[in-house]
């Protein structure tokens, strides 16, 4: 049968492993070779042990585990051709000519462009005689299927990413266990939560835990946002209210583009309000822990989406990323995605917040 291969890059996140488990076992269902490929693009590039077969029992007990069992790493030797040519010719040794990449959009437009100098890389190889003719002709084309792993929902043509519904398990968790300690002493808590320049942690949890007020980057706040804050907490804590709660994404910005911190937001409380106020950073603890049973289930649903179009793969085919619309796992054209997600960093580099916002909601 074809080799297929499965790797995870750039940041890890909860369901990763789901989705490991599910390509592997719908490959071997499928009666193909199914191998990990460790610590992502480096293992491909390094090769030997990195590059190993996975057989059904390899992927029990791991559906319940945050993280990737097989490891991610962010790599500059493949960001080179020389490691490239690394890559592909550990794949070729192991009769390897499908991948199934699980990251965020560098990380699976990285594989695009690998796909794309696939015969360049063959050509070259074979004049050095690294591999013999008849590999060259059976392994002429790389197919690649991508997933979308990432806690920060940050990708466009998908309606979920694996992992975010874990963290915001996770962050909804620290801000209830927040809430009682807040309670007690009428404190403010300034919270920042993860997302890189992407909003969607910060309004998910905000509007599932009562928050006050949430900064996210996509809709900037007005210059005025000390004043609308400070009304807003004041007007919270005449109602009876013995706290407030306030979400600042880490990506949060004013309408100039410049950050909006957790410090800053504490400066404007404590000057203005002399409200006695804490400042909580989540940080990696958003991204530990067991997957929540949606990222288990859009892991595996993912995962063997992602085996099958792969083995559907034609030399003409457009690669694709298996993504949520709907409650169905759909095949959307990869650069498509990877260009739609570039417009929203676009429009936000352009301060067209109304754009900004509306892609984000299209994707
Ligand atoms: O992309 C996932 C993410 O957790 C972001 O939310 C965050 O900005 C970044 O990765 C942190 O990166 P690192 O794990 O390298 O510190």
């Amino acid at each position: 049968g074809k080799g297929l291969a499965v790797f995870t890059s750039g940041g890890d996140s909860q369901g990763m492993n789901a989705a490991v488990r599910a390509c592997v076992r719908m490959a071997i269902y499928l009666g193909c070779k199914a191998y990990f490929i460790r610590e992502g693009y480096q293992g491909m590039v390094d090769g030997g042990d990195n590059i190993v077969e996975a057989n059904w029992a390899s992927v029990s007990s791991i559906i319940h585990r945050g993280g990737t069992v097989i490891g991610s790493a962010r790599c500059a030797e493949f960001r080179e051709r020389a490691g490239r040519l690394k890559a592909a010719f550990n794949l070729i040794q192991k009769g390897i000519s499908n991948l199934v990449v699980i990251g965020g959009d560098g990380s699976l437009t990285g594989a695009n462009c690998f796909r794309n100098e696939w015969s360049g890389l063959l050509d070259e190889l074979l004049e050095s005689k690294k591999i013999t003719p008849e590999q060259r002709k059976k392994f002429d084309v790389l197919h690649i299927v991508g997933m979308v792993g990432s806690i920060d929902n940050d990708f466009c043509g998908t309606d979920m990413t694996i992992g975010t519904d874990s963290a915001l398990h996770r962050i909804i968790e620290a801000i209830d266990a927040i809430v009682s300690t807040a309670y007690s002493h009428q404190r403010t808590f300034i919270m920042e939560v993860m997302g890189r320049h992407c909003g969607y942690l910060a309004l998910v949890a905000g509007l599932s835990s009562e928050a006050d007020y949430i900064f996210i980057p996509e809709n900037p706040p007005r210059a005025d946002w000390p004043d609308r804050l400070c009304q807003q907490l004041s007007q919270e804590r005449n109602a009876g209210q013995r706290l407030n709660i306030i979400i600042v994404a880490e990506g949060a910005i004013d309408r100039e583009g410049n950050p909006i911190t957790a410090e800053d937001v504490k400066k404007v409380v404590v000057d203005k309000l002399q409200q006695d106020t804490r400042i909580t950073v989540l940080g990696h603890v958003q991204r530990g822990g067991n997957p929540s049973a949606f990222d288990r289930v859009l892991g595996c649903r993912m995962g063997a989406e992602a085996t099958l179009a792969l083995m559907e793969a034609t030399s003409d085919s457009v690669p694709c990323v298996v993504s949520l619309d709907g409650n169905q796992a759909v095949r959307v054209p990869l650069m498509e995605c990877v260009e739609r997600t570039k417009e929203v960093a676009q429009a936000m580099a352009e301060k067209n917040w109304e754009l900004a916002v509306k892609l984000r909601g299209r994707s």
